[in-house]
């Protein structure tokens, strides 16, 4: 099994950017499965219906979120009908939405599980214990078993990888929006890397408008965040092999913007 996945999808920049990019990318590396992160989607913050149907058309197989999730009102609406997306499995059992999905390809069942960290973040249940207990329904119906780590710290990320290495087939990193060179297979067959990156917005910051970021930095007073809606793109992903025990054989990062070139 072939996974591409695809980091924090900023925006219509963002959005643009898949629709350039992912029919190229489907061609040349054919992946079994594209998931994305669309936490970010709308405008910069949440996921529309319309986006998620959008995607979903443009060849987008399923999505993870992460602390954006509930940034859009309509969210509400229709989280329970998107059977093609997670949300953080370890926000309280009331909020609506489900943290772990099953998506079959032809007789490849992958689970699908979406958890978020705690530290200089939301203090939400804990993600470890919560990664064991889905883990552990999932291993009844399948080996592959994708994890997206949506979290703040490098520590957190790479204590998850480990946690969970010879468990989960593969541990990915999302949420600081830039991506990390430590994509690895740790020893028990767990593909890892610290943070995707995301895909928006390139000179931005973390795919949003500088100017008003960097006066934060130099005010320290509130700035509204300017999602622009055009502008030169960054697309981050990775691809990851699977064998049929559901180890990671291979990772490989995908960076596509004017200093790296599709
Ligand atoms: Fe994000
Ligand atoms: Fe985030």
């Amino acid at each position: 099994m072939r996974i591409l996945f695809i980091g924090d999808i900023v925006g219509k920049v963002g959005r643009d950017a898949i629709k350039t990019y992912l029919p190229k990318l489907k061609q040349t590396h054919r992946p079994t499965v594209t998931i994305v992160n669309a936490e970010n989607a709308a405008h910069g913050k949440g996921l529309t219906e319309k986006i998620y149907k959008e995607l979903l058309r443009e060849g987008v197989d399923f999505m993870t979120m992460g602390n954006h999730t509930y940034g859009q009102r309509q969210i509400y609406d229709f989280i329970d009908d998107a059977k093609r997306m997670v949300r953080p499995a370890n926000f309280p059992d009331a909020a609506p939405g489900v943290g772990m999905r099953f998506i079959q390809i032809n007789e490849l069942k992958l689970a699908i599980i979406n958890l978020q960290g705690r530290a200089f973040m939301q203090d939400i249940d804990d993600p470890f214990t919560k990664a064991d207990e889905l883990i552990a329904q999932a291993k009844q119906e399948t080996d592959y078993i994708f994890v997206d780590f949506h979290a703040e710290t490098t520590s957190e990320k790479n204590a998850m990888g480990w946690y969970l290495d010879n468990r989960a087939s593969a541990v990915v990193g999302t949420h600081t929006h830039i991506q990390t060179s430590d994509e690895r297979i740790l020893p028990g067959g767990t593909g890892y890397i610290t943070d995707v990156g995301m895909t928006g917005y390139y000179d931005g910051i973390l795919g949003i408008n500088r100017a008003e970021v960097i006066n934060r930095f130099l005010t320290s007073l509130p700035q509204r965040h300017v999602v622009p809606d055009e502008g030169r793109s960054v697309l981050s992903g990775v691809i990851i092999d699977l064998n049929k025990e559901g180890k990671t054989t291979h990772i490989e990062r995908v960076l596509i913007n004017d200093d790296h070139p599709f």
